[in-house]
């Protein structure tokens, strides 16, 4: 199955996507990487892959994702034969156009037990809410804020003297093996 996939930061989860494609246990192609954020490492992880990677040009605007920069997207996407969308730390709202050209062909993940704690910084407000479990969430995108059906889940437990940074870090450890695990069912019932 040929993947795009959309960032904004660092792409650890892309990386874990490619790491388990050269692992040979997800039988995928990333074939388009696009982040809105140019200094996003995201998009030297995918050249040193060989991957294409661009920027995503959103006229300007800090946190819109206007109509205009997700036609482009979708078209750009399109183009290169991707079938299935991973949002991977993208920091954008995508709505229509994407959601009506990838209806049911977009993913997100999400750094806590949906619907615990949408929105920024998750493993914040589960650490701030004195929570007792927290962990990860791979659903499909609708025009809400992390709140399109969800796939799968794994917890992490909120351990004694976790700060808001030791818990992420645990967190996306299972991001890592999460998010590829799910594509890859995806990708088998194809
Ligand atoms: C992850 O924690 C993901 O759940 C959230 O943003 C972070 C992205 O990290 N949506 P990375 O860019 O994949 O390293």
């Amino acid at each position: 199955i040929k993947l795009g996939v959309l960032g904004s930061g660092s792409g650890s989860n892309m990386q874990a996507i490619l790491d388990a494609i050269e692992a040979g246990t997800l039988d995928a192609e990333i074939v388009l990487v696009l982040s809105d954020n140019p200094d996003g490492y995201i998009l030297e992880r995918a050249r040193k892959a060989g991957i294409p990677a661009e920027v995503i040009d959103c006229g300007g605007f800090k946190t819109k994702f206007p109509d205009e920069s997700q036609s482009a997207v979708a078209a750009q996407l399109k183009a290169a034969g991707v079938k299935l969308v991973c949002l991977a730390g993208f920091m954008r709202l995508v709505k229509q156009p994407m959601l009506d050209i990838f209806p049911e062909r977009i993913l997100n993940i999400h750094p806590s037990l949906l619907p615990a704690y949408p929105g920024l910084m998750a493993w914040k407000q589960a650490v701030a809410d004195g929570a007792r479990e927290s962990g990860c969430t791979v659903h499909y995108v609708d025009a809400g804020m992390d709140t399109g059906p969800i796939i799968k889940q794994a917890k992490v437990a909120v351990i004694a003297g976790d700060t808001a940074e030791t818990l992420h870090a645990r967190i996306q450890l299972e991001e890592h093996s999460l998010y590829p695990e799910v594509i890859a069912a995806i990708a088998a019932q194809q």
